[in-house]
């Protein structure tokens, strides 16, 4: 069980996530949503510790996240792993190695420094690279891939941390529907066969409909609903929301990706038939 107690954090007076409270239990999949400057980011950042908390405090089953230093937070940071908009992987190293930087917790400085990853460790990254279905992509370099291609590399890393929790923020925001659907099954896959409870920020409502089993509504910074798709109702969404800047309600279309799934099947058959990554890798 996750649990966020009274959790704000300010920048100078401003309250970007004010007084915050939930309980996550393992293996749900939630979707954040809510208007641009809702505190999702600043929610999710302080989950994994790369913002503090200003007030409030965070839980991992007996653990107190937010009291945590030193290796046992770079443990906590190595059990939820972090998915962003931008990707974030290192353009300039090829795609087998940016996998197998999610191993970097999980090893000694010394060893991750010369940049020597094992046998086992390398095959893992296949296996997460095959799983995403772009193991073609090994020893390219990460920046030469598509956006799509880029997400689910980072996805792949993800994988490599053994994560308890993934968090991702607005994970599909920079994609076309097609690979938005791609990366969105990715992660609902990752949720259904590990069980590892999935948090992402998403900013088009559909795709929270579609699938996320709880949502949770943010607005100034509080939570304003915390259901099921089914519980989120026009006036769940307007509470959410609000008015457009001429106080127009928002129109649920104007927070859609439609993503399609004609084009995801048409991407999957093209898969190609890669020459054996295995021995891509050198292995
Ligand atoms: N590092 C920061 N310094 C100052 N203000 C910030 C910082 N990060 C976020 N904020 C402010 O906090 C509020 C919430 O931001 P954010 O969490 O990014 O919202 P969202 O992800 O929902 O768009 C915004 O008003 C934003 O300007
Ligand atoms: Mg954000």
């Amino acid at each position: 069980m996750f649990r966020l107690k009274n959790v704000t954090r300010r920048f100078g007076k401003h309250a970007a996530v004010d007084a915050v409270n939930f309980d996550i239990p393992q293996g749900q999949m939630v979707g954040v949503i809510g208007r641009s400057g809702a505190g999702k980011s600043t929610l999710l950042r302080m989950i994994n510790r790369l913002v503090d908390p200003s007030e409030g405090s965070i839980h991992f089953g007996d653990v107190e996240v937010s009291a945590l230093s030193g290796a046992a937070l770079r443990n906590w940071q190595r059990d939820c792993a972090m998915i962003f908009q931008q990707f974030n992987l290192v353009p300039r190293l090829d795609v087998l190695t940016n996998v197998l930087l999610g191993r970097l917790n999980h090893r000694s400085t010394v060893l991750s420094m010369l940049n020597m990853f094992t046998r086992d460790e390398r095959i893992m990254a296949i296996a997460a690279l095959e799983r995403l279905g772009i193991e073609q992509t090994a020893l390219q370099m990460a920046g030469t891939l598509s956006g799509g291609q880029q997400q689910r590399v980072a996805i792949a890393r993800a994988l490599m941390q053994e994560p308890k929790m993934v968090l991702a923020d607005e994970p599909i925001a920079s994609l076309d529907p097609l690979n938005a659907k791609i990366v969105m099954d990715a992660l609902r896959d990752i949720n259904e066969r590990e069980g590892i409870t999935v948090v992402t920020n998403l900013h088009t409502l559909d795709t929270a409909r579609n699938y996320c089993e709880r949502i949770i509504g943010m607005a100034a910074g509080k939570v304003v609903f915390d259901g099921s798709p089914r519980e989120l109702d026009a006036d769940a969404v307007r509470t959410i929301y609000g008015t457009d800047s001429d106080g127009n309600e928002i129109d649920e279309t104007m927070t859609s990706t439609a993503i399609g799934t004609h084009a995801a099947r048409q991407d999957n058959a093209r898969k190609s038939a890669s020459p054996t990554p295995l021995a891509l890798a050198g292995i």
